[in-house]
């Protein structure tokens, strides 16, 4: 059967009314400002990377405390991005008038993450989870086993040469939450082949797709049955890690947790894929960042390795003398602050009208269930609060002044 030429030009106009309105704001949303279209979408298949795309296209609304909200297209629909500290305050104070928004069913990362984990519930569901997690978390800070495996580390690392310093964070973080969380070693320190972090990347490189990140609806359409096997094979080898540890109960957070009646061996393995990811991933781009800064400034490099000195002595790190470093626990936050690990919250999303009003007093009106993204990277660089904020400055976390203290308090999170 062949379509004439009529059938093929309305499929086509057919196609550009569905394109056309997927990717125009809903009437509702257009009196708030935009991020332009065409460069977002470019910015996105270009594969741009998300910090540099932050910069160049939204931060330039947060100018001056210009804009505190501003619509981007993201995820197949237009989502509001906070980027002014009050509203991310407000909002964080009134959580139940927020909730979490139902994680899109055809993205990926919620295959591979789950739905019954601490990071996505909501109201109960969110207490039973955050109960037996911060237990689980309260009980210990595995200090000692993060010195072993930095030992290890160093000993791979060997005496200098060439190194590629974010794959060792990346092996040393995946250690680190292996030991502390599962109690399970992951060798990957020692063992480039190691296949969990062989399999954990093919599976987020398949899950960061640009095309697919845009418009998740092609999931649906086009599935990528490669990618979705992958997922599932890891996180089957989570279920089995899961099943071992009951008959291995040990000191780990895991063992901690399945003490709890209440939790199902689903909202075991969703919670471990949430440790895995939220553990390992973040503390290794925060711990690259820092050597990064560091190397870059020699100064301020010896001045950290002199106060860690001068505060362990020939003595391992523990909780009381690392109190004692308050320019390297500065570089920490600073490097936290300029490349945080964590660019954006969940997406929230209230029931009721809302009114945002951003720290220069404008407002902005938002109907019911629009979705709403915190975007810590851009409050981060809000040059109102931040002077040069794309310049590594510890000073900026040392100083006592009003001021200072003002200026911290323009991150939530820090
Ligand atoms: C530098 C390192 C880290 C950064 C920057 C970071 C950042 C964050 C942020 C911004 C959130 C809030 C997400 C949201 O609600 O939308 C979060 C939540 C969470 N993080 Fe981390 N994180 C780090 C390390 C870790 C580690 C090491 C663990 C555990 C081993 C962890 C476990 C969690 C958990 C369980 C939650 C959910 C808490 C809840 O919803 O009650 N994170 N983290």
């Amino acid at each position: 059967m062949s379509l004439s030429w009529p059938a093929i030009a309305g499929v086509f106009a057919l196609l550009s009314v569905y394109v056309v309105r997927a990717l125009t704001p809903p009437p509702n949303l257009r009196h708030l400002p935009k991020v332009p279209l065409i460069p977002l979408l470019w910015s996105y298949f270009s594969g741009e990377v998300e910090d540099v795309r932050i910069k160049r296209l939204i931060l330039p609304f947060a100018k001056e405390g210009t804009e505190g909200a501003v619509l981007v297209y993201a995820f197949g629909r237009w989502i509001v991005h906070v980027i002014d500290h009050k509203i991310v305050k407000d909002l964080s104070a009134n959580i139940a008038l927020w909730p979490k928004e139902e994680p899109q069913d055809e993205m990926l990362l919620w295959r591979f993450v789950g739905k019954t984990n601490v990071i996505l519930s909501n109201g109960m569901n969110w207490q039973r989870h955050s109960r037996v997690v911060r237990s689980a978390l309260g009980r210990t800070i595995p200090i000692a086993d993060f010195v072993l495996l930095s030992k290890k580390l160093f000993s791979v690392m060997g005496s200098g040469g060439r190194l590629v310093w974010d794959d060792l964070t990346m092996r040393f973080t995946l250690d680190a939450v292996g030991a502390t969380t599962f109690g399970h070693d992951f060798q990957a320190i020692t063992d480039v082949n190691s296949p969990f972090v062989k399999d954990y990347n093919r599976v987020m490189d398949g899950i960061a797709s640009p095309l697919y990140i845009v418009f998740p609806k092609l999931e649906t359409w086009i599935p990528r049955h490669s990618v979705v096997k992958k997922i599932d094979a890891l996180v089957s080898m989570f279920g089995d890690l899961l099943e071992a540890k009951k008959n291995n109960m040990a000191n780990d957070m895991l063992s901690y947790m399945l003490e709890d009646p209440e939790m199902t061996d689903t909202d075991f393995r969703d919670n471990m894929v949430v440790f895995f990811i939220a553990g390992h991933d973040t503390s290794a781009g925060a711990m690259s960042s820092l050597v990064y800064y560091l190397a870059k400034d020699q100064d301020m490099q010896a001045q950290a390795r002199a106060e860690v000195l001068a505060a362990l002595g020939d003595d391992d790190p523990d909780a009381q003398n690392m109190r004692n470093m308050p320019f390297t626990q500065a570089c920490i936050r600073e490097a936290l602050r300029i490349n945080t690990p964590i660019t954006y919250m969940v997406p929230r999303a209230s029931a009721e009208p809302a009114l945002l009003t951003a720290a220069n007093g404008k407002t902005y009106f938002l109907p019911p269930h629009t979705s709403v993204i915190l975007n810590i990277c851009a409050i981060h660089h809000n040059d109102t609060y931040w002077p040069n904020p794309h310049t590594f400055d510890p000073s900026r976390f040392m100083g006592q002044s009003a001021a200072d203290k003002d200026r911290i308090d323009a991150s939530p999170w820090l």
